[in-house]
């Protein structure tokens, strides 16, 4: 065998992945050297519980309380405890104390990215999360390497698990969001507190990590624009499908030109996806992130966004270029905010859009409604209109042109306010096309 050069690796927290992690760590750690050019010494595990349950047989002796003891002298942290504190105070440690670091921490990474990044830089040493998005996609460095040649124009991500699982089951069987959900929960895919994923967080913070990378600008998780799919129901579902989309929820992260001013929006919301798009085969609790570039045209990254097993995929592959870095000396790669283009609000953001509408079915309404449509600068493409039900009800679907987000949420709130609109049934974005 050959003597390679020992590196120390410390673990921080060994839940659904650290405990796979490790395993991985331990039984291929002949084949990992090879790989790595190192041989990859894992010297500890710090956990809150030492006896608590794990998912997989580790050995005791490695388990410690003391994750700022494990830290020092270690090669390359891995951190994987998730949440904000301590693992943040503990990265930025770790790099002091001269490590690469390893993360799949999406929280901390878009509410402290800029700072961690900061003291990284200062040190020259690495830091890095492909397994902070999308789970075992590989995404983060495509973006940051592969593509590093390339203009990046638009990112377009299914990147949550849980909603997509949810909104596909609903599309496929008709099934209310509530069933879903909770089958969601017995199944494990939705925790027992959903918030998180039902209603975009999750999805928005690794919109944020995507756009910063993509656009070479600091994207703070406030100037992210989040819906999540709780409004989302079976008749919104089936409608979608009617008209020949899919509704998923998206990430968008886009480049905008507004009379020459370069810009960039991110945002968060169920989407209504053409059929036809290699986004609406994405099923179950399945990722893909859809990558539009200048010279190389679109690109889609597909596979499993969440387990434990492949997720750790991608922190051994941090893991083992972290390694191959350490041993060969040199910087670590910084993030680069060099762009720092504007982050313009959701109001300025441009697409077309489908609204349902129950209206009073009688003379004049047609014209009524494409009267406010057409005061609000919201130009229709397409309307179709079908009775509801014998009181006197007709639903009215209407695709419009690309508008702009405020002329349209005005609109909307005109329509709504008028006489003939007994409902605004839905509002939809259309991506994609
Ligand atoms: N809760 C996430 C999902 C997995 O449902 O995709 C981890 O990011």
């Amino acid at each position: 065998m050959i003597d390679y050069r020992r590196l120390r690796i410390a673990l921080l927290g060994a839940g659904s992945v650290g405990s796979q992690v490790a395993r991985l760590l331990l039984e291929q750690r002949t084949e990992l050297a090879d790989r790595a050019g190192a041989d990859l010494e894992l010297v500890g595990i710090a956990v809150r519980d030492v006896n608590a349950p794990r998912d997989t047989e580790l050995p005791r002796e490695l388990f410690t309380t003391d994750a700022a003891a494990l830290i020092h002298g270690a090669d390359i942290v891995i951190e994987l405890m998730g949440g904000l504190e301590p693992a943040r105070e503990l990265i930025l440690e770790a790099i002091n104390s001269g490590a690469d670091v390893v993360t799949g921490n999406k929280a901390l990474l878009a509410t402290s990215g800029p700072e961690i990044f900061e003291a990284a830089e200062q040190v020259g040493a690495s830091v890095s999360y492909e397994a902070a998005v999308a789970g075992a996609i590989p995404i983060i460095r495509p973006l940051r390497d592969s593509l590093a040649g390339d203009r990046v124009k638009r990112i377009m991500g299914i990147v949550n698990g849980t909603t997509n699982y949810i909104l596909d089951r609903m599309d496929t069987e008709g099934a209310d969001f509530d069933a879903v959900l909770a089958d969601a929960q017995r199944l494990g895919y939705a925790e027992a507190d959903p918030t998180g994923d039902v209603e975009g967080f999750d999805a928005a913070q690794k919109a944020a990590i995507l756009a910063s990378l993509a656009f070479h600008t600091a994207v703070p998780l406030e100037s992210v624009h989040r819906e999540g799919i709780t409004t989302v129901t079976a008749s919104m579902i089936e409608a979608a499908r009617h008209a020949g989309f899919v509704i998923k929820l998206l990430a968008v992260a886009e480049r905008m030109d507004t009379d020459g001013q370069e810009s960039i929006s991110v945002r968060v919301y169920p989407a209504l996806v053409p059929r036809e798009h290699p986004l609406a085969s994405v099923h179950g609790a399945n990722n893909a992130v859809f990558v539009e570039a200048e010279a190389a045209g679109p690109l889609m990254f597909y596979g499993a966004g969440a387990g434990g097993v492949q997720t750790a995929s991608a922190v051994l592959g941090d893991v083992v270029s972290a390694a191959r870095r350490h041993i060969a000396g040199g910087v670590g790669v910084g993030e680069s905010t060099r762009a720092n283009l504007p982050i313009l609000p959701i109001g300025a953001v441009t697409t077309r859009y489908q609204i349902t509408l129950e209206v009073t079915d009688q003379p004049g309404v047609l014209a009524t409604v494409a009267s406010i449509l057409s005061d609000g600068g919201v130009s229709v493409a397409t309307v179709e209109q079908t009775v509801v039900d014998g009181a006197g009800t007709a639903r009215i679907v209407i695709g419009t042109h690309t508008a702009r987000e405020e002329d349209l949420s005005s609109t909307v709130q005109r329509l709504s306010a008028s006489d003939v609109v007994r409902a605004v049934s839905s509002v939809l974005r259309v991506e994609g096309e």
